[in-house]
Protein backbone atom coordinates (compact mmCIF):
# COMPACT_ATOMS: atom_id res chain seq x y z
CA UNK A 1 0.00 0.00 0.00
CA UNK A 2 1.00 3.21 -1.07
CA UNK A 3 2.74 5.23 2.23
CA UNK A 4 1.07 8.97 2.01
CA UNK A 5 1.23 11.20 4.82
CA UNK A 6 -1.15 10.09 7.61
CA UNK A 7 -4.43 12.97 8.07
CA UNK A 8 -5.03 13.20 11.55
CA UNK A 9 -8.35 12.17 12.51
CA UNK A 10 -8.90 15.77 14.45
CA UNK A 11 -8.78 17.37 10.92
CA UNK A 12 -11.21 15.06 9.12
CA UNK A 13 -13.92 15.20 11.82
CA UNK A 14 -13.48 18.91 12.01
CA UNK A 15 -13.40 19.25 7.80
CA UNK A 16 -15.54 16.60 7.23
CA UNK A 17 -17.95 18.58 4.90
CA UNK A 18 -15.47 19.58 2.37
CA UNK A 19 -13.36 15.96 2.57
CA UNK A 20 -16.73 13.91 2.08
CA UNK A 21 -15.57 11.93 -1.47
CA UNK A 22 -12.03 12.43 -0.91
CA UNK A 23 -9.09 9.21 -0.34
CA UNK A 24 -7.91 9.34 3.57
CA UNK A 25 -4.57 8.12 4.51
CA UNK A 26 -5.16 7.21 8.69
CA UNK A 27 -3.17 5.44 10.99
CA UNK A 28 -3.71 5.01 14.85
CA UNK A 29 -4.68 2.22 17.45
CA UNK A 30 -8.01 0.59 17.23
CA UNK A 31 -10.47 1.11 20.37
CA UNK A 32 -12.86 -1.39 19.57
CA UNK A 33 -14.33 -3.84 16.45
CA UNK A 34 -17.64 -4.69 15.79
CA UNK A 35 -20.23 -5.88 13.00
CA UNK A 36 -21.09 -9.28 11.56
CA UNK A 37 -19.94 -11.35 8.27
CA UNK A 38 -20.75 -8.49 6.13
CA UNK A 39 -19.57 -6.06 7.51
CA UNK A 40 -16.97 -5.22 10.29
CA UNK A 41 -16.64 -1.74 11.77
CA UNK A 42 -13.56 -0.48 13.75
CA UNK A 43 -13.05 2.57 16.15
CA UNK A 44 -9.94 4.46 15.46
CA UNK A 45 -8.20 7.03 17.35
CA UNK A 46 -4.68 8.30 16.63
CA UNK A 47 -4.57 10.43 19.72
CA UNK A 48 -5.30 13.89 17.92
CA UNK A 49 -8.95 14.05 19.31
CA UNK A 50 -11.04 12.84 22.21
CA UNK A 51 -13.24 11.38 19.22
CA UNK A 52 -12.57 7.88 17.05
CA UNK A 53 -12.57 7.58 13.24
CA UNK A 54 -15.20 4.88 11.80
CA UNK A 55 -13.41 2.69 9.63
CA UNK A 56 -15.68 0.12 7.29
CA UNK A 57 -14.84 -3.06 5.75
CA UNK A 58 -16.69 -4.81 3.76
CA UNK A 59 -16.10 -8.09 3.68
CA UNK A 60 -16.48 -8.95 0.05
CA UNK A 61 -13.12 -6.69 -0.01
CA UNK A 62 -11.38 -8.10 2.58
CA UNK A 63 -11.09 -11.64 3.77
CA UNK A 64 -11.86 -12.84 7.44
CA UNK A 65 -7.98 -13.55 7.86
CA UNK A 66 -6.63 -10.60 6.48
CA UNK A 67 -9.31 -8.51 9.85
CA UNK A 68 -8.13 -11.20 12.17
CA UNK A 69 -5.10 -8.57 13.53
CA UNK A 70 -7.69 -5.85 13.93
CA UNK A 71 -8.04 -6.37 18.21
CA UNK A 72 -8.11 -3.53 20.69
CA UNK A 73 -4.63 -2.05 20.91
CA UNK A 74 -4.18 -3.29 17.64
CA UNK A 75 -1.89 -0.28 15.31
CA UNK A 76 -3.37 0.00 11.73
CA UNK A 77 -2.95 2.16 8.93
CA UNK A 78 -6.25 1.91 6.38
CA UNK A 79 -6.74 3.92 3.56
CA UNK A 80 -10.18 4.54 1.70
CA UNK A 81 -12.56 7.06 1.05
CA UNK A 82 -14.54 9.67 3.52
CA UNK A 83 -18.06 8.97 2.75
CA UNK A 84 -21.04 10.09 4.33
CA UNK A 85 -22.38 7.51 7.26
CA UNK A 86 -25.47 5.85 7.22
CA UNK A 87 -25.14 5.32 10.72
CA UNK A 88 -25.89 6.97 14.13
CA UNK A 89 -23.05 8.43 16.51
CA UNK A 90 -20.92 9.85 13.26
CA UNK A 91 -20.99 12.42 10.38
CA UNK A 92 -18.44 10.20 8.57
CA UNK A 93 -16.86 7.21 8.02
CA UNK A 94 -14.13 5.72 5.77
CA UNK A 95 -14.53 2.96 3.62
CA UNK A 96 -11.63 0.43 3.79
CA UNK A 97 -9.55 0.32 0.45
CA UNK A 98 -6.30 -0.67 1.90
CA UNK A 99 -5.18 -2.11 4.86
CA UNK A 100 -1.90 -2.27 6.70
CA UNK A 101 -1.28 -3.93 10.54
CA UNK A 102 1.63 -2.55 12.12
CA UNK A 103 1.53 -4.33 15.50
CA UNK A 104 -1.07 -6.69 17.22
CA UNK A 105 -2.28 -6.72 20.60
CA UNK A 106 -3.01 -10.21 21.60
CA UNK A 107 -6.41 -9.62 23.05
CA UNK A 108 -5.67 -12.20 26.26
CA UNK A 109 -2.86 -9.96 27.17
CA UNK A 110 -3.85 -6.29 26.38
CA UNK A 111 -4.47 -4.99 29.76
CA UNK A 112 -6.92 -2.35 28.23
CA UNK A 113 -9.96 -4.34 27.00
CA UNK A 114 -12.71 -3.46 28.87
CA UNK A 115 -14.16 0.36 29.01
CA UNK A 116 -14.40 2.26 32.67
CA UNK A 117 -10.84 0.75 34.33
CA UNK A 118 -10.84 2.40 37.44
CA UNK A 119 -8.07 5.79 37.61
CA UNK A 120 -5.96 3.60 40.53
CA UNK A 121 -5.87 0.75 38.23
CA UNK A 122 -4.92 2.75 35.58
CA UNK A 123 -1.97 4.48 37.89
CA UNK A 124 -0.46 1.00 37.70
CA UNK A 125 -0.40 0.68 34.50
CA UNK A 126 0.68 4.14 33.27
CA UNK A 127 2.86 3.58 30.89
CA UNK A 128 -0.23 2.28 28.72
CA UNK A 129 -2.93 4.67 30.37
CA UNK A 130 -2.31 7.60 27.53
CA UNK A 131 -4.39 4.94 25.41
CA UNK A 132 -7.04 5.76 27.17
CA UNK A 133 -10.34 8.31 26.51
CA UNK A 134 -9.94 9.83 30.10
CA UNK A 135 -5.97 10.50 30.06
CA UNK A 136 -5.89 11.33 26.26
CA UNK A 137 -8.24 14.44 27.18
CA UNK A 138 -6.21 14.94 30.20
CA UNK A 139 -3.10 14.82 28.19
CA UNK A 140 -4.07 17.63 25.49
CA UNK A 141 -5.34 19.72 27.87
CA UNK A 142 -2.12 19.66 29.61
CA UNK A 143 -0.20 21.10 26.27
CA UNK A 144 -2.90 23.19 26.02
CA UNK A 145 -2.38 24.81 29.03
CA UNK A 146 1.70 24.62 28.87
CA UNK A 147 0.96 26.49 25.65
CA UNK A 148 -1.33 28.99 26.97
CA UNK A 149 1.39 30.23 29.87
CA UNK A 150 4.36 30.58 27.48
CA UNK A 151 1.55 32.63 24.89
CA UNK A 152 0.20 34.79 27.96
CA UNK A 153 3.73 35.91 28.73
CA UNK A 154 5.27 35.87 25.41
CA UNK A 155 2.45 38.41 24.72
CA UNK A 156 2.93 40.35 27.66
CA UNK A 157 6.92 40.81 26.58
CA UNK A 158 7.57 38.36 29.15
CA UNK A 159 11.25 36.34 28.78
CA UNK A 160 11.53 32.58 29.47
CA UNK A 161 14.37 32.33 31.46
CA UNK A 162 15.75 28.84 32.40
CA UNK A 163 17.14 27.98 35.60
CA UNK A 164 19.14 25.40 36.83
CA UNK A 165 17.70 22.03 38.22
CA UNK A 166 21.34 21.39 40.06
CA UNK A 167 21.80 23.88 42.88
CA UNK A 168 23.68 24.50 45.96
CA UNK A 169 20.86 26.66 47.93
CA UNK A 170 17.31 25.87 49.22
CA UNK A 171 15.23 28.59 47.86
CA UNK A 172 12.48 27.65 50.04
CA UNK A 173 13.93 26.77 53.00
CA UNK A 174 12.00 24.19 53.95
CA UNK A 175 14.56 21.37 53.73
CA UNK A 176 12.87 18.95 51.17
CA UNK A 177 15.30 18.97 48.85
CA UNK A 178 16.79 15.64 46.76
CA UNK A 179 20.92 15.19 47.04
CA UNK A 180 22.64 14.86 43.77
CA UNK A 181 25.87 13.10 44.29
CA UNK A 182 28.00 10.96 42.21
CA UNK A 183 29.57 10.06 45.55
CA UNK A 184 29.96 6.35 46.39
CA UNK A 185 27.01 6.44 48.82
CA UNK A 186 28.33 3.34 50.36
CA UNK A 187 31.72 4.51 51.07
CA UNK A 188 32.06 8.26 50.95
CA UNK A 189 35.40 10.02 51.78
CA UNK A 190 35.21 11.64 54.93
CA UNK A 191 36.59 15.40 56.63
CA UNK A 192 38.70 15.01 59.75
CA UNK A 193 35.89 15.85 61.77
CA UNK A 194 34.09 12.49 60.41
CA UNK A 195 31.35 14.43 58.25
CA UNK A 196 30.96 13.46 54.42
CA UNK A 197 33.49 15.63 52.50
CA UNK A 198 31.86 17.44 49.97
CA UNK A 199 34.40 19.11 48.57
CA UNK A 200 34.98 15.44 46.59
CA UNK A 201 32.12 15.92 44.86
CA UNK A 202 31.01 15.97 41.78
CA UNK A 203 30.29 19.51 42.45
CA UNK A 204 32.94 20.43 45.17
CA UNK A 205 30.11 20.50 47.20
CA UNK A 206 26.61 19.53 48.42
CA UNK A 207 24.03 19.46 45.65
CA UNK A 208 20.23 19.18 45.27
CA UNK A 209 17.45 19.09 42.63
CA UNK A 210 16.23 22.31 43.06
CA UNK A 211 12.94 23.34 44.55
CA UNK A 212 11.79 26.47 43.11
CA UNK A 213 13.22 28.65 40.22
CA UNK A 214 12.80 31.85 41.99
CA UNK A 215 16.41 32.42 43.15
CA UNK A 216 17.69 32.69 39.78
CA UNK A 217 14.78 34.08 38.64
CA UNK A 218 15.16 37.07 40.75
CA UNK A 219 18.20 38.06 38.73
CA UNK A 220 16.70 37.64 35.40
CA UNK A 221 14.29 39.82 36.39
CA UNK A 222 16.72 42.72 37.79
CA UNK A 223 18.17 43.06 34.51
CA UNK A 224 15.79 41.90 31.73
CA UNK A 225 12.62 43.59 34.16
CA UNK A 226 9.98 40.61 33.86
CA UNK A 227 10.90 37.22 33.32
CA UNK A 228 8.86 33.51 33.74
CA UNK A 229 10.18 29.90 34.71
CA UNK A 230 8.12 26.89 33.30
CA UNK A 231 10.12 23.44 34.57
CA UNK A 232 10.41 21.04 36.99
CA UNK A 233 10.45 21.18 40.40
CA UNK A 234 11.26 18.41 42.95
CA UNK A 235 10.88 18.05 46.55
CA UNK A 236 11.54 15.91 48.86
CA UNK A 237 8.69 16.36 51.52
CA UNK A 238 6.93 12.40 52.32
CA UNK A 239 3.24 14.12 51.22
CA UNK A 240 1.36 11.28 50.34
CA UNK A 241 -1.80 13.61 48.98
CA UNK A 242 -4.02 14.17 46.20
CA UNK A 243 -2.34 17.24 45.66
CA UNK A 244 1.10 16.74 46.00
CA UNK A 245 4.07 15.41 43.89
CA UNK A 246 7.46 14.94 44.26
CA UNK A 247 8.18 16.17 40.89
CA UNK A 248 5.90 19.12 39.67
CA UNK A 249 6.09 21.70 36.75
CA UNK A 250 6.22 25.30 38.20
CA UNK A 251 5.70 28.54 36.54
CA UNK A 252 7.41 31.32 38.34
CA UNK A 253 6.88 35.20 36.90
CA UNK A 254 9.17 37.55 38.57
CA UNK A 255 8.52 41.18 38.01
CA UNK A 256 10.91 44.27 38.46
CA UNK A 257 8.84 47.42 39.84
CA UNK A 258 6.16 45.10 40.57
CA UNK A 259 4.14 45.90 43.87
CA UNK A 260 2.01 42.82 45.88
CA UNK A 261 -0.90 44.40 43.87
CA UNK A 262 0.54 44.28 40.57
CA UNK A 263 1.79 40.73 41.55
CA UNK A 264 -2.30 40.16 42.13
CA UNK A 265 -3.24 41.43 39.15
CA UNK A 266 -1.16 39.29 37.32
CA UNK A 267 -1.65 36.26 38.94
CA UNK A 268 -5.62 36.71 38.39
CA UNK A 269 -5.56 37.49 34.95
CA UNK A 270 -2.86 34.64 34.28
CA UNK A 271 -4.78 32.27 35.65
CA UNK A 272 -8.40 33.69 34.05
CA UNK A 273 -6.43 33.37 30.44
CA UNK A 274 -5.48 30.11 30.82
CA UNK A 275 -8.27 28.86 31.46
CA UNK A 276 -10.04 30.74 29.06
CA UNK A 277 -7.52 28.98 26.69
CA UNK A 278 -8.27 25.65 27.42
CA UNK A 279 -12.14 26.05 27.25
CA UNK A 280 -12.04 27.45 24.01
CA UNK A 281 -9.34 24.83 22.54
CA UNK A 282 -10.35 22.15 24.82
CA UNK A 283 -13.91 21.65 24.34
CA UNK A 284 -14.56 18.05 23.05
CA UNK A 285 -11.95 17.16 26.20
CA UNK A 286 -13.73 19.39 28.70
CA UNK A 287 -17.07 17.87 27.46
CA UNK A 288 -15.67 14.41 28.03
CA UNK A 289 -14.17 14.76 31.77
CA UNK A 290 -17.66 16.89 32.54
CA UNK A 291 -19.75 14.51 31.47
CA UNK A 292 -17.24 11.31 32.87
CA UNK A 293 -16.53 12.72 36.27
CA UNK A 294 -17.30 16.52 37.13
CA UNK A 295 -20.79 17.18 35.72
CA UNK A 296 -19.77 20.71 37.42
CA UNK A 297 -16.84 21.18 35.71
CA UNK A 298 -18.00 23.88 33.19
CA UNK A 299 -19.89 25.76 35.42
CA UNK A 300 -16.87 25.91 37.55
CA UNK A 301 -14.47 27.21 35.22
CA UNK A 302 -17.01 29.42 33.76
CA UNK A 303 -17.52 30.83 37.04
CA UNK A 304 -13.85 31.81 37.85
CA UNK A 305 -13.28 33.62 34.56
CA UNK A 306 -16.34 35.73 35.16
CA UNK A 307 -15.86 36.51 38.87
CA UNK A 308 -13.66 38.90 40.90
CA UNK A 309 -11.18 36.71 43.21
CA UNK A 310 -11.78 37.82 46.83
CA UNK A 311 -8.32 39.69 48.41
CA UNK A 312 -7.93 39.60 52.20
CA UNK A 313 -5.18 39.28 54.57
CA UNK A 314 -4.11 36.36 56.83
CA UNK A 315 -5.34 38.23 59.85
CA UNK A 316 -9.03 38.81 58.48
CA UNK A 317 -9.26 34.96 57.07
CA UNK A 318 -8.23 33.48 60.48
CA UNK A 319 -10.66 35.69 61.86
CA UNK A 320 -13.39 34.27 59.74
CA UNK A 321 -11.98 30.01 60.27
CA UNK A 322 -11.88 31.20 64.23
CA UNK A 323 -15.34 32.71 64.48
CA UNK A 324 -17.47 30.11 62.03
CA UNK A 325 -18.08 27.51 64.43
CA UNK A 326 -16.49 24.67 62.47
CA UNK A 327 -14.47 22.03 63.93
CA UNK A 328 -11.41 21.52 62.00
CA UNK A 329 -9.36 18.49 62.22
CA UNK A 330 -6.22 21.33 62.50
CA UNK A 331 -6.90 24.10 65.42
CA UNK A 332 -7.28 27.20 64.00
CA UNK A 333 -5.22 30.47 65.61
CA UNK A 334 -3.07 33.65 64.40
CA UNK A 335 0.56 32.39 63.70
CA UNK A 336 -0.62 28.76 61.77
CA UNK A 337 -0.24 27.55 58.74
CA UNK A 338 -3.47 26.70 56.78
CA UNK A 339 -3.90 24.18 55.98
CA UNK A 340 -5.99 22.38 53.23
CA UNK A 341 -9.24 22.09 55.23
CA UNK A 342 -9.28 25.53 56.16
CA UNK A 343 -8.12 27.06 52.87
CA UNK A 344 -10.87 25.26 51.17
CA UNK A 345 -13.02 26.37 53.86
CA UNK A 346 -12.82 30.06 53.10
CA UNK A 347 -13.23 29.31 49.11
CA UNK A 348 -15.67 27.13 49.09
CA UNK A 349 -18.32 27.67 52.23
CA UNK A 350 -17.22 31.18 53.30
CA UNK A 351 -16.54 33.26 49.83
CA UNK A 352 -17.74 31.08 47.31
CA UNK A 353 -15.29 32.93 44.96
CA UNK A 354 -10.89 32.02 44.64
CA UNK A 355 -9.03 33.91 47.62
CA UNK A 356 -6.14 35.67 47.52
CA UNK A 357 -4.74 35.09 51.36
CA UNK A 358 -2.26 38.15 52.01
CA UNK A 359 -0.25 38.93 54.25
CA UNK A 360 1.36 36.03 56.67
CA UNK A 361 2.89 35.88 59.63
CA UNK A 362 6.85 36.04 58.59
CA UNK A 363 7.50 32.81 60.68
CA UNK A 364 5.37 30.95 58.29
CA UNK A 365 7.02 31.89 54.60
CA UNK A 366 10.07 32.04 53.10
CA UNK A 367 13.29 34.72 54.08
CA UNK A 368 12.88 36.59 51.09
CA UNK A 369 9.43 38.28 51.46
CA UNK A 370 8.89 41.45 52.17
CA UNK A 371 7.74 42.90 55.50
CA UNK A 372 5.59 44.59 56.32
CA UNK A 373 5.53 48.22 58.79
CA UNK A 374 4.05 45.69 61.48
CA UNK A 375 7.41 44.12 61.92
CA UNK A 376 5.19 40.79 62.18
CA UNK A 377 4.05 40.18 58.58
CA UNK A 378 5.48 39.18 55.26
CA UNK A 379 3.82 40.74 51.83
CA UNK A 380 3.25 37.69 50.69
CA UNK A 381 0.83 35.90 48.70
CA UNK A 382 -1.39 32.97 48.19
CA UNK A 383 -4.09 32.07 45.66
CA UNK A 384 -6.55 29.50 47.15
CA UNK A 385 -9.12 27.76 44.34
CA UNK A 386 -12.09 25.80 44.83
CA UNK A 387 -11.22 21.77 45.27
CA UNK A 388 -7.41 22.53 45.22
CA UNK A 389 -6.65 24.96 47.93
CA UNK A 390 -3.69 26.78 47.11
CA UNK A 391 -3.02 26.63 43.33
CA UNK A 392 -0.45 29.99 43.58
CA UNK A 393 1.93 31.27 46.33
CA UNK A 394 3.97 34.28 45.47
CA UNK A 395 5.11 37.40 47.43
CA UNK A 396 6.78 41.36 46.99
CA UNK A 397 10.10 40.46 47.91
CA UNK A 398 12.49 41.96 50.49
CA UNK A 399 14.19 44.84 47.99
CA UNK A 400 16.35 46.36 51.48
CA UNK A 401 19.87 45.13 51.56
CA UNK A 402 19.80 45.48 55.75
CA UNK A 403 16.69 43.52 56.44
CA UNK A 404 17.58 41.30 53.76
CA UNK A 405 20.37 40.63 55.49
CA UNK A 406 19.20 40.38 58.96
CA UNK A 407 16.47 37.63 58.24
CA UNK A 408 19.08 35.74 56.42
CA UNK A 409 21.40 36.08 59.50
CA UNK A 410 18.46 35.09 61.91
CA UNK A 411 17.86 31.93 59.83
CA UNK A 412 21.46 31.21 59.60
CA UNK A 413 21.18 30.68 55.63
CA UNK A 414 24.35 30.55 54.00
CA UNK A 415 25.80 30.77 50.52
CA UNK A 416 23.32 33.68 49.40
CA UNK A 417 26.00 36.03 48.80
CA UNK A 418 25.07 36.04 45.17
CA UNK A 419 21.32 36.55 45.78
CA UNK A 420 22.00 39.36 48.39
CA UNK A 421 23.85 40.99 45.30
CA UNK A 422 20.87 41.86 43.61
CA UNK A 423 19.93 44.39 47.04
CA UNK A 424 23.69 45.38 46.63
CA UNK A 425 23.61 46.41 43.63
CA UNK A 426 20.99 48.52 42.10
CA UNK A 427 17.83 47.01 44.22
CA UNK A 428 14.28 47.35 43.33
CA UNK A 429 10.92 46.75 44.25
CA UNK A 430 9.86 43.49 42.80
CA UNK A 431 7.67 40.31 43.01
CA UNK A 432 6.96 37.25 41.72
CA UNK A 433 4.71 33.87 42.52
CA UNK A 434 4.66 30.14 41.48
CA UNK A 435 1.65 28.58 39.91
CA UNK A 436 1.77 24.54 40.49
CA UNK A 437 1.26 23.71 37.19
CA UNK A 438 -0.24 20.27 37.62
CA UNK A 439 -2.75 22.28 40.40
CA UNK A 440 -4.13 23.81 37.17
CA UNK A 441 -3.95 20.66 34.74
CA UNK A 442 -6.15 19.15 38.19
CA UNK A 443 -8.71 22.57 38.43
CA UNK A 444 -9.48 22.53 34.81
CA UNK A 445 -9.85 18.95 33.99
CA UNK A 446 -11.85 18.12 37.11
CA UNK A 447 -9.64 15.14 38.26
CA UNK A 448 -9.33 14.28 41.80
CA UNK A 449 -5.45 13.34 42.03
CA UNK A 450 -2.73 14.75 40.75
CA UNK A 451 -1.07 11.58 39.91
CA UNK A 452 -4.03 11.69 37.15
CA UNK A 453 -2.85 14.85 35.41
CA UNK A 454 0.96 14.20 34.54
CA UNK A 455 2.52 11.31 32.85
CA UNK A 456 4.68 9.49 35.03
CA UNK A 457 3.93 11.16 38.25
CA UNK A 458 6.54 10.80 40.73
CA UNK A 459 5.49 10.42 44.99
CA UNK A 460 6.88 8.40 47.69
CA UNK A 461 7.22 4.90 46.94
CA UNK A 462 6.63 5.67 43.35
CA UNK A 463 9.26 5.94 40.64
CA UNK A 464 7.93 3.20 37.95
CA UNK A 465 9.03 3.73 34.28
O1 LIG B 1 4.23 28.07 47.51
P1 LIG B 1 5.45 27.51 46.88
O2 LIG B 1 6.32 26.64 47.68
O3 LIG B 1 6.25 28.79 46.35
C1 LIG B 1 7.47 28.79 45.78
O4 LIG B 1 8.12 27.83 45.49
C2 LIG B 1 7.93 30.19 45.42
N1 LIG B 1 9.36 30.12 45.13
C3 LIG B 1 7.13 30.71 44.27
C4 LIG B 1 7.51 32.10 43.85
O5 LIG B 1 7.16 33.04 44.53
N2 LIG B 1 8.20 32.25 42.74
O6 LIG B 1 5.06 26.72 45.56
C5 LIG B 1 4.33 27.37 44.52
C6 LIG B 1 3.21 26.49 44.04
C7 LIG B 1 2.18 26.15 45.10
O7 LIG B 1 1.24 27.18 45.25
C8 LIG B 1 1.55 24.89 44.52
O8 LIG B 1 0.61 25.21 43.51
C9 LIG B 1 2.74 24.23 43.84
O9 LIG B 1 3.71 25.22 43.63
N3 LIG B 1 3.30 23.16 44.66
C10 LIG B 1 3.17 21.85 44.40
N4 LIG B 1 2.50 21.21 43.44
C11 LIG B 1 2.54 19.86 43.43
N5 LIG B 1 3.22 19.13 44.34
C12 LIG B 1 3.91 19.72 45.34
N6 LIG B 1 4.60 18.98 46.22
C13 LIG B 1 3.89 21.16 45.41
N7 LIG B 1 4.45 22.07 46.22
C14 LIG B 1 4.09 23.27 45.75
MG1 LIG C 1 3.16 27.96 49.24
Amino acid sequence: MKDIRRTPISTILSNHEKMVGKEVDVKGWVRTRRGNKNVQFVALNDGSSIKNLQIVFDLSRFSEDQLKGITTGASIHVQGELVASQGKGQNVEVQAAGLEIYGSADPEKYPLQKKGHSLEFLREIAHLRPRTNTFGAVLRIRHALAYAVHKFFNDKGFYYFHTPLITASDCEGAGAMFQVTTLDINQPPMTEDGKIDFSKDFFGKQASLTVSGQLEGELGATALGQIYTFGPTFRAENSNTPRHLSEFWMIEPEMAFYEIEDNMDLAEEFIKFCISYALEHCADDIDFLAEHFDKDLKDRLNFVIHNDFVRLSYTEGVKILEECGRKFEFPVYWGVDLASEHERYLVEEHFKKPVILTDYPKEIKAFYMKLNEDGKTVRAMDVLFPKIGEIIGGSQREESLDKLQQRVDELGLSGMDWYIDTRRFGTVPHSGFGLGFERLVLFVTGMQNIRDVIPFPRYPNNCEY
